[in-house]
């Protein structure tokens, strides 16, 4: 089957709402051209374009794409500069197609660390799509699962604190409420690409209930028809969310 046809093939009834993506193995695809890694990122960044353009063919909801991790600060120095460099140039060269397909494109992680100058040059590109109301992107940059926990449970320590939650009012819709992800559904499909069977701190609340599909391509390999391969096995899956 060709794309077009494994697309015609998707049960549009029951296509996942939310896909999460572990985009990894630019490092090792770069490594075996005897290119440096920022040439690996550079032919992801290309990928990310094609996966956006696949959600919207098959009219995904959610996507969200983990970029930079709260653990990434630990690369040289010369790595995380260039992956900054490279997602603003990324999107200021994508984001006219971006809005033309209706995507609504945010960044999803912690402020902190991130030059101010420099987190006001990316929401100034990204804002010509915020009203957008077709597929919503995130981009996790800066995010670490156990972070965006912790933030959460700072704030509803001050507002218990402070009387404005009672704290015997805490459950799970409520804890959800005060995560980065509180405007999405929970992820329905995890993808990790590399071949690595790892969550490595992505969204570890929201994926309770996720279908996890892995594949031993790199990241600069994976292509609009793997994505779909992806979607079409989560339809053959049978989700139960821990009943019978
Ligand atoms: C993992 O590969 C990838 C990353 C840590 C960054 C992901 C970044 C991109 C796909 C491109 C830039 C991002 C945007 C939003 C334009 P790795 O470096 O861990 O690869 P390795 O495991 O083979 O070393």
């Amino acid at each position: 089957m060709d794309y077009k046809e494994m697309l015609a093939s998707i049960d549009k009834s029951r296509v996942p709402q939310h896909i999460a993506i572990i985009m990894d193995g630019n490092g090792r695809w770069a490594k075996k051209r005897l290119k440096n890694r920022l040439f690996g990122h550079r032919a992801g960044a290309q990928t990310i374009r094609e996966v956006v353009e696949c959600g919207v063919d098959f009219g995904l909801k959610y996507l969200t794409v983990y970029a930079f991790s709260a653990e990434n600060w630990n690369r040289p120095e010369a790595e995380i500069k260039g992956l900054f460099k490279l997602l603003l140039e990324f999107l200021k060269k994508e984001i006219d197609e971006i809005h033309a397909n209706n995507v609504c494109v945010k960044l999803l992680g912690s402020e902190e660390r991130l030059d101010p100058a420099y987190l006001a040059s990316i929401n100034n590109t990204l804002k010509l799509t915020w009203n957008n109301t077709g597929l919503q992107l995130r981009i996790a940059f800066n995010y670490g699962g156990r972070q965006d926990i912790v933030q959460a449970v700072k704030k509803i320590s001050q507002k218990s604190i402070s009387g404005e939650i009672d704290p015997e009012s805490i459950n799970q819709e409520l804890i959800e409420s005060y995560l980065y992800t509180r405007d999405m559904p929970d992820p329905d499909l995890l993808i990790r690409t590399s071949g690595e069977l790892r969550i490595s701190n992505f969204l570890i609340w929201q994926i309770a209930y996720a279908e996890m599909w892995f594949t031993d391509k790199l990241w600069p390999d994976f292509t609009r028809v793997d994505m779909v391969q992806a979607v079409l096995d989560f339809q053959n899956r049978n989700r139960r969310f821990g009943a019978l």
